[in-house]
């Protein structure tokens, strides 16, 4: 007989989110803030970026959880995201932090992304892996995706990485132009937090 598994719940309220990057650190506190979990960083916590040398988003989200979980005694939330084009075989995908240089110059990257992309097909999709780790290594995985296609110039200041020059399908706006509440009504990352919060909050 099928058995359906059934996710670790978050017992406590207090997680430290296991990431460095400024931009990912500001959408993920602001999607569980309505929900009352105290929330520390990485940083906060004097952990480390660990290296992330996964094959998938999920594997690196799971590397990151476990190692800032084990560093901290504290469940960890990480998220492994990046921006997958088909016609560049996937790329930049889960190297899209990398393609930005040690200067993490994201207008490099997308003039890169967009420069190889030619006249081939620009569509596109960002895809987010969060990972919730316990200290005894348990991990819980959820993803979302969202499609879209790539513009150029950039358009708009807000959100960060890739976002000024994503426009998501049916839309007009780049993630840049668009007000953070209507990124996160849609995004990848909303997605994977909407599956990781009804499997893992507290009620
Ligand atoms: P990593 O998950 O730390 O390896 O980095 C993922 C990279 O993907 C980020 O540095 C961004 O460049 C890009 N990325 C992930 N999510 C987003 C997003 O919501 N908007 C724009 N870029 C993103």
């Amino acid at each position: 007989m099928a058995r359906r598994t059934v996710a670790r719940r978050l017992e406590g309220r207090r997680l430290v989110i296991a990431s460095h990057n400024q931009g990912k650190l500001r959408e993920i506190r602001e999607l569980l803030a309505p929900r009352h979990i105290a929330v520390g960083s990485a940083a906060e916590h004097g952990v480390p970026e660990p290296e992330e040398d996964g094959e998938s988003f999920a594997a690196n989200a799971a590397i990151k959880a476990r190692a800032v979980s084990a560093a901290t005694g504290l469940p960890a939330l990480s998220d492994d995201s990046g921006l997958v084009v088909p016609a560049l075989g996937g790329e930049p995908g889960i190297h899209s932090a990398r393609w930005a240089g040690p200067a993490r110059d994201f207008g490099l990257a997308m003039k890169k992304v967009i420069e190889m992309l030619g006249a081939c097909d620009p569509a596109a999709h960002f895809n987010c892996a969060l990972a919730l780790a316990w200290p005894d290594g348990h991990a819980e995985i959820f993803e979302g995706r969202i499609d879209g296609t790539l513009v150029w110039p950039p358009r708009g200041g807000h959100g960060f990485g890739y976002d000024p020059i994503f426009v998501p399908m049916g839309l007009n706006e780049t993630f840049g132009e668009m007000a953070p509440e209507k990124k996160h009504a849609m995004s990848h990352r909303a997605r994977a937090f909407a599956l990781f919060a009804d499997a893992c909050l507290p009620r």
